[in-house]
């Protein structure tokens, strides 16, 4: 097995509804699933290049859903299933990140 190039974390955590929003309940498994069938459509070697990876709370869970794009360091927030095509073809094959998604941290 090679390792991959990039590697995405998605946040999965499911936080008790009394504590607000999580990612998990926001549908993010849904959202890795998308992710993962997008990479086998666009093929190549980006299906190997790319590994998608749930991940326990990234921090900022009211902006969910969160992601991260590593070794770019780019975090994603807000990202729905609908973003997940420009995610790939833009910025995981094209490197390009999605600018609009873009997390930069809350002051
Ligand atoms: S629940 Fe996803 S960042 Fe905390």
């Amino acid at each position: 097995m090679s390792l991959p190039e990039k590697h995405v974390f998605v946040c999965i955590a499911n936080r008790p509804p009394v504590a607000g929003a999580s990612c998990g309940n926001s549908g993010s498994r849904e959202l890795i699933e998308r992710l993962q069938f997008a990479l086998l459509e666009h093929g190549g070697p980006l299906v190997t290049q790319v590994k998608i990876n749930g991940s326990t709370c990234l921090g900022p869970c009211e902006q969910g859903i969160n992601m991260v794009v590593y070794p770019d360091g780019v975090w994603y927030s807000r990202v729905t299933p609908d973003d997940v095509q420009e995610i790939v073809e833009s910025h995981l094959a094209g490197g390009r990140p999605v600018e609009r998604l873009r997390f930069h941290g809350a002051s």
